[in-house]
């Protein structure tokens, strides 16, 4: 399998500089050569960049940096589906969470029936209404969904996500407008605590069994956050009771058993909070493991 890593050098979505260091982080932690221990062969890494014109005026709106992340999303999507043509695993690595836009853009373009399993403390289903921070790492999957003013399927050729196949996983962290949206539309939400009741691979199993139901691929989106913060501190929006290295180790492990990963994004790390480099090493461990990479 070809791997094509997309660099996004991309904060503005989080709000908060060092995001845009995350690309070069987790290139510098060695993916490359983890990644060719997962077997898998480098196509490369690009980068990108929304151009944004000087001049442009910015939109006004609930959304900060609106103008800047919807440039973004569209180059990412580029990306992400001429990858998907060359026949390569796209990896997108951000930067904010907001990168995912534009990652399902251009998957969706692509395989209409795309799974989708989220793996964050977050949901990162707020709309322009329902934000409390104006952050748009908040809103990619209602954006998603089609659940808010700004939809995915502005972007060209792209298509919605369906509801019944996207799964959280390692959810900690929701604000009412997304536990609404969430009981509204029957989003499956496996947090932490049917992780520890259930443990992890039987989690993901039923993960894989909603994402991947009717579908032939999912898009695993892997938000930093998720772990705890004692193991992974560099990421802008830190939330305790995370999943451990190991936990999130056989995450990606069972998902690369199932063969039905095929695309992902890696996401949040911010190496201003973590000058020690173990958040981004550990973000390129796990995307070897998904890639197949084995202990034996
Ligand atoms: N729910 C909060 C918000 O809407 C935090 C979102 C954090 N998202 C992330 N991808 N880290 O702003
Ligand atoms: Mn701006
Ligand atoms: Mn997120
Ligand atoms: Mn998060």
């Amino acid at each position: 399998r070809k791997v094509q890593v997309i660099g996004v050098p991309f904060w503005k979505g989080c709000g908060r500089r060092g995001a845009e260091l995350g690309p070069k982080g987790v290139l510098q932690a060695g993916l490359e050569d983890l990644v060719a221990a997962a077997g898998a062969e480098w196509a490369g890494s690009v980068e990108a960049k929304p151009h944004v014109p000087s001049g442009t005026r910015a939109e006004q709106g609930p959304i900060r940096h609106l103008t800047e992340v919807r440039r973004m999303a569209s180059a990412v999507a580029d990306r992400v589906s001429r990858a998907h043509d060359a026949g390569c695993f796209p990896l997108v690595v951000g930067g904010d969470h907001s990168v995912a836009i534009g990652s399902l853009a251009g998957m969706t373009r692509r395989r209409r029936d795309l799974g989708v399993v989220w793996i964050d403390a977050h949901g990162d289903l707020n709309t322009e209404r329902t934000t409390p921070s104006g952050r748009a790492h908040g809103i990619p999957l209602a954006v998603a969904l089609g659940q808010a003013e700004w939809k995915l399927s502005a972007l060209p050729d792209a298509a919605p996500i369906r509801p019944d196949r996207l799964v959280l996983v390692g959810t900690r962290d929701l604000d009412p407008g997304e536990r609404e949206l969430i009981r509204a539309e029957g989003i499956a939400c496996l947090t932490m605590r049917d992780i520890d009741r259930e443990g992890i691979e039987a989690v993901m199993e039923r993960a894989l069994a909603i994402a991947g139901r009717g579908s032939e691929g999912v898009h695993v989106s892997l938000d930093m956050d998720a772990l705890d913060p004692i193991e992974a501190p560099g990421v802008g929006t830190p939330v305790p009771g995370g999943l451990s290295y190991r936990e999130a180790r056989m995450a990606m492990e069972t998902l690369a058993a199932s063969g039905r990963a095929v695309s992902m994004d890696l996401v949040e790390v911010n190496p201003r909070l973590d000058p020690s480099g173990r958040t981004a090493r550990l973000a390129a461990e796990l995307a070897a493991a998904l890639l197949g990479r084995r202990l034996l």
